[in-house]
């Protein structure tokens, strides 16, 4: 077994991890709404307001923060209006981009804003830019959040909502570099600005304009938009990237079938999420160095090869302990670079790549990755503090990889919170965690591991699930707790 320390710095708070660094994303596309968390208000299955009332209940235990939608891609070929209204009135449409199916309309603005409400999450609204019009946002926003007299909240009125909803981040054109207008930077950042002037402020609500940012690794993107947007049009900037375990597009490899080089592989492509990060806030330093605009990874995780006899449209996935690890180092990403890194929602909340939720006919349940999001919740809106980890490499044949991942968090009421992954496939590691002057008292902890392709099915729904882990030993300000190979810890330390 390996020993290592992790040594805390607890007097020195790094940044505020803002609770929409474990947001979610949800597109009409393939059983994310329809069939997943949308079956109808007259469907057998619980419902509020045609939302599967199981599926509300695990997302408000997550404390999901904020959901973005419609898209994705189907963003930019989304007409608000219709989806709005009498529903057997409502439009039928091609999904041009997931599968060439029958898009109903019956899930719109209304459902979505009364969705978030319920689950008291912020609205994450993506609007269309590729081909939409400048009046066709500037009226959804005027629909969505005018209180007064105006055609739009009439309309509003007329479609039984009186009160206008509260719509903070609003989402002008989803990878407008391809699927929303394979748009060149400048061509987009000039586009962007036109848009957003006609996006307005009513009725005392703010909006938190996101502009499209780059795919992956294009830093040129980054650089023209930073350099032609300033915190006037936009509050922040996305950033899309995608683990891929193969790297190959055409053959991205099996959710629960894989080898141990594929494992790492997988590993190894999500820990560029770090280089990514790291780079893409380098450019925004320079051009706002004061942190007026922030990051948000607004569409990240796992995307494999979809499920045998399911539609290629449609992107469902499994989801294994293997997701669990990736999640696990994204989210430790994502905290440590909390400075610029303002949001993140994982692709895609129920059964589209690595949801959080599976579905079923009647039957829900919880994959790994969820379970992960659920042991890190504890980190939202709290402060990040400085820590140091002196680790190990892990890998096979070719691949060499950092076998730990970890953040460390404060909370308003002086909890400290540790999440830790170790990715190795067989070792083990004893961690030391130095905590400075704190002496905690006591202590929670859980423990997520199984083999790495262990995964839940609707048989055996629990096959993989956090335990209660009951083995820290405290010292003094020392808190000791060993990892099993393939694992995911969470520690919390109270006085
Ligand atoms: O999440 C699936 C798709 O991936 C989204 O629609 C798009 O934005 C991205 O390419």
């Amino acid at each position: 077994m390996k020993s290592v320390i992790l040594s805390i710095d607890t007097d020195k708070r790094k940044s505020h991890i803002r609770r929409e660094i474990y947001g979610h994303f949800s597109e009409h596309l393939g059983r994310c709404i329809y069939n997943g968390m949308y079956v109808g208000e007259n469907s057998e299955i619980e419902n509020i307001g045609g939302v599967r009332k199981d599926v509300i209940e695990a997302l408000k235990n997550i404390r999901i923060p904020v959901l973005r939608w419609p898209g994705g891609c189907f963003a930019d070929e989304y007409h608000w209006k219709d989806g709005i209204g009498e529903k057997s009135a409502r439009k039928k449409m091609i999904n041009t981009n997931w599968g060439h199916v029958v898009e109903d309309n019956s899930f719109g603005t209304h459902e979505f804003m009364d969705l978030c409400e319920e689950l008291d999450c912020e609205p994450y609204v993506a609007g269309n830019m590729g081909s939409g019009t400048v009046q066709e946002l500037s009226e959804w926003v005027e629909y969505m959040t005018f209180d007064g007299v105006s055609p739009m909240a009439e309309l509003r009125r007329k479609n039984g909502r009186e009160k206008p909803w509260k719509l903070k981040y609003l989402g002008i054109g989803n990878e407008s570099w391809g699927c929303g207008g394979s748009m060149r930077p400048e061509y987009y950042a000039d586009e962007y600005r036109r848009y957003q002037s006609f996006c307005k402020n009513f009725s005392g609500n703010e909006l938190f304009k996101v502009a499209c940012g780059p795919n992956a690794d294009d830093y040129n993107w980054t650089e023209v938009v930073m350099s032609n947007l300033n915190e006037w049009h936009t509050k922040a900037i996305s950033l899309h990237y995608y683990t891929i375990p193969t790297g190959d597009w055409s053959h991205k490899g099996a959710a629960t079938e894989f080898s141990d080089r594929e494992y790492y592989s997988t590993i190894s492509k999500t820990l560029y999420m770090e280089e990514l990060v790291t780079k893409h806030s380098e450019i925004m330093d320079r051009h706002d160095p004061d942190h007026k605009i922030g990051l948000i990874v607004d569409e990240w995780g796992c995307w494999y090869d979809v499920e045998e006899g399911t539609n290629p449209g449609f992107l469902y996935q499994q989801n294994a302990m293997r997701d669990a690890v990736v999640a696990a180092i994204n989210l430790n990403i994502f905290n440590e670079h909390s400075d610029r890194v303002i949001m993140a929602n994982i692709a895609q909340v129920v059964n589209v790549l690595q949801a959080v939720i599976l579905t079923e006919g009647e039957r829900m349940l919880l994959t790994p990755t969820y379970h992960v999001f659920d042991m890190y919740k504890g980190h939202q809106d709290s402060e990040l503090l400085c820590s140091e980890l002196a680790g190990f490499d892990t890998g096979c044949e070719d691949i060499g990889v950092p076998a730990l991942s970890k953040s460390v968090s404060v909370d308003k009421d002086g909890n400290i919170l540790i999440t830790m992954s170790n990715c190795s496939l067989d070792e083990s590691v004893k961690v030391t965690a130095e905590l400075g002057g704190f002496v905690p008292a006591k202590y929670t902890a859980r423990l997520l591991t199984a083999e790495a392709r262990a995964y839940n099915d609707f048989d055996n729904a629990e096959n993989v699930v956090p335990a209660e882990f009951n083995s820290v030993v405290l010292n003094g300000s020392t808190a000791e707790f060993e990892m099993p190979p393939c694992s995911v810890i969470s520690v919390r330390l109270s006085k």
